[in-house]
């Protein structure tokens, strides 16, 4: 029997009066001026939360703690598989590492409103980053360290950072990755240079430093952290940003999604209660990174919001050393709510198909298994609620909302789960179900997920510099909702099924990734006419890219050749995050009369989906050729 639920009374009582709702979970979080308005329709692109409120994001996050008693309490608990280190930072050991590095950043002008790009490993020293960024009222710009210079070059001009904080290297379970050659191509290709970048000398690699650009962190840190060098939160209004996280759009350049303060710290740390349902001082774990909104949301903002304990895991959930790695941390730890992509289950599951690891360990401590990021597929949720005993929640959210758009909120107690479902929209979210015309789907059909207007505290106010492509990307296509560019139906219960993208956005092992921003890299190559990347079904990581290629006339190179320099290219310009694997020259491409490629036919034909000929299709003959190129390279899935 389901635990009786407060959710329908919760989610009436926001829709009833959402000012209200908003206004009491503000005063969960201290502010220099309290917000005594939840909401101005008439500010931003679409308005803005809480347009009088005053506070900071790293003093409720830390400060605030330590004034209520916690400071002895572990604020992070680092756990890193790769390099056999182990460390623990209480609440006012975490304050003495983010003054000392926001006294580096004053030293080095770091202001108010000033960006400061992160690009580093899972690490202590990033999460300190971006507590002391946020500590002087500054921006931060997480960039994930599994992206190459090109990306990170376009995200330095986008947001221009005063300064940038990194470390020499990031360790893979099968090689050591150098950061710094990375971050030094990526400064000489950008237009917007920094004027200091401050680089954590990792024992794994040490790098050079630039004279008079680099500054060895730990050294910078050493003389503050001597002299106990205190450094104010500084005062910031609810509606300046705390962050920009670059995430993918349709083409090759990244949406910087812009995170305000105060709707950011009042909506996270409401889900931590309601949606979680993890008290201050529980030890709470999302095995994600911080490069991505799921490490932002959940490994730093939303626990430290709450007076948690976060895990920072610097593994893999296989082969860090095992399958076991996930189930040893939650004993070590004492983890109560464990939060991953269900890729990562997949891979679990491969390797230790039985779960006889998890019986090594006493797991008892966890109560509830999170899953987001990706479509939650039957087989994997099965499976965890089997071996691990605890509820399997299903949650839907995306960078862009930086909390559940849907989900099952534990907190307000259980909804029956519809495996196949995240469950139904959260308070704040009034979603809808539109078909092309714009028109509600009746119950049951496939059609565009929207949101209606105006979208939840916490969600993104516009794009960094780019209110017009906000607009355009979200808001134009059905007036007065955010499209999510997601398709999905709902049911009668309300429950809330995603089913695909809309764009041409794909998801490899729950990373977000743009094929038309691949297309633009391959289209670089010398020898390639034009092309097309589709994303097709994988057991493990959901999806892969696949790219098709048709050479200029007269190039006579192996096609072998020129294939496995298009991988390299993707990996060299995207990075290894793209998962790029498979380049398949062929002599033609399938299109409309219009000149469209039918990417979707294609897919179907490689995921062995049935398919129809497209009534608009220019020549029909090109399918057969496609069909049979998949055919001997193996591609074509068994039937589904
Ligand atoms: N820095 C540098 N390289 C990185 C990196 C980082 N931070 N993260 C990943 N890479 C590299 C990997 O080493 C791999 O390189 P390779 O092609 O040389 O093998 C490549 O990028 C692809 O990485 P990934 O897709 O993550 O595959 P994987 O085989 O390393 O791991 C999983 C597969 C399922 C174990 C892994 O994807 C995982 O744990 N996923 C959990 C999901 C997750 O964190 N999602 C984020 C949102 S919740
Ligand atoms: P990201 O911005 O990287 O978090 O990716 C967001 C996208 O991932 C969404 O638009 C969905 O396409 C997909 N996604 C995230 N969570 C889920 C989920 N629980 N079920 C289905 N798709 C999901």
């Amino acid at each position: 029997m389901a635990q009786a639920s407060s959710y329908h009374d919760v989610y009436k009582a926001w829709k009833t009066d959402p000012d209200g709702f908003w206004l009491e979970q503000a005063k969960a979080i201290d502010w220099f001026e309290a917000p005594t308005r939840a909401f101005d329709a008439g500010m931003g692109v679409y308005g803005r939360w809480f347009p009088d409120g005053v506070g900071n994001t790293c003093h409720n996050a830390v400060d605030r703690h330590i004034a209520a008693g916690r400071g002895d309490q572990d604020a992070i608990i680092y756990d890193s598989p790769v390099t056999g280190a182990k460390a623990r930072y209480s609440y006012s050991g975490l304050l003495k590492e983010v003054e000392a590095l926001s006294a580096v950043l004053r030293d080095k002008g770091v202001e108010k409103g000033d960006r400061v790009l992160i690009y580093m490993p899972m690490i202590p020293e990033a999460v300190f980053a971006m507590l002391a960024v946020a500590r002087l009222g500054a921006i931060h710009s997480v960039v994930f360290g599994g992206f190459a210079a090109h990306e990170l070059t376009t995200r330095i001009d986008d947001c221009a950072p005063k300064l940038i904080i990194s470390a020499s290297c990031g360790v893979e379970p099968s090689r050591v990755v150098p950061y710094k050659p990375l971050l030094d191509h990526a400064i000489d290709l950008a237009k917007s240079k920094p004027s200091a970048c401050i680089v954590v000398q990792r024992e794994n690699l040490v790098c050079d430093l630039v004279d008079g650009r680099d500054i060895d962190y730990e050294k910078a840190v050493a003389a503050h952290k001597a002299a106990g060098t205190k450094i104010a939160c500084t005062p910031v209004k609810a509606t300046d940003p705390l962050y920009i996280l670059y995430t993918s759009g349709t083409t090759g350049s990244p949406k910087g999604v812009v995170r305000d303060t105060g709707g950011h710290m009042v909506a996270l740390n409401w889900t931590m209660g309601a949606i979680y349902g993890v008290e201050p001082g529980e030890v709470y774990w999302a095995a994600s990174d911080v490069g991505w909104v799921v490490g932002h949301s959940y490994i730093v903002y939303g626990p430290l919001l709450r007076g948690c304990t976060t895990i920072l895991f610097e593994g893999k959930p296989v082969g860090t050393p095992d399958a076991g790695t996930f189930w040893r941390v939650i004993e070590e730890y004492g983890v109560v709510a464990l939060f991953t992509a269900p890729t990562a289950f997949r891979a679990i599951k491969k390797d230790d198909p039985d779960g006889r690891l998890i019986g090594k360990y006493d797991i008892k401590s966890l109560r509830t298994l999170f899953l987001a990021g990706e479509r939650a597929d039957p087989d994997t949720i099965i499976w965890a609620q089997e071996h691990l005993d605890v509820p399997v929640i299903d949650h839907w959210w995306q960078t862009e909302t930086g909390w559940t758009i849907a989900g099952n909120p534990v907190g307000l107690g259980m909804l029956p789960v519809k495996i196949g479902s995240p469950t139904v929209a959260m308070p704040g979210y009034d979603i809808r179900v539109l078909d092309d015309s714009g028109h509600e789907a009746p119950d049951g059909t496939l059609g565009n997920i929207v949101v209606k207007l105006p979208l939840a505290p916490g969600n993104l106010p516009t794009l960094w510099n780019a209110d017009d492509r906000f607009r355009s990307a979200y808001l134009r296509d059905f007036p007065g909702y955010y499209k999510t560019a997601d398709a999905g139906i709902r049911d009668a219960d309300g429950y809330i099924f995603v089913m695909s993208r809309t764009d041409d956005i794909i998801n490899v092992a729950g990373h977000r990734l743009s094929t038309g921003g691949m297309e633009e890299v391959i289209a670089g190559h010398r020898d390639v006419a034009e092309c097309a990347v589709i994303g097709i079904s994988d057991p493990m990581k959901g999806q892969m890219p696949l790219g098709l290629i048709v050479l200029k006339s007269g190039v006579t190179r192996p096609h072998a050749e020129i294939e496995k320099e298009v991988v390299q290219l993707v990996r060299d310009e995207i990075g290894p995050v793209a998962a790029f694997k498979t380049a398949l020259v062929v002599t033609r491409l399938p299109k409309t009369r219009s000149g469209k490629i039918l990417r979707g036919t294609m897919q179907k034909i490689a995921d062995g989906e049935a398919w129809k000929m497209p009534a608009t299709i220019d020549d029909p003959a090109i399918i057969e050729e496609i069909t049979d190129a998949f055919a001997a390279r193996d591609i074509i899935k068994e039937g589904n």
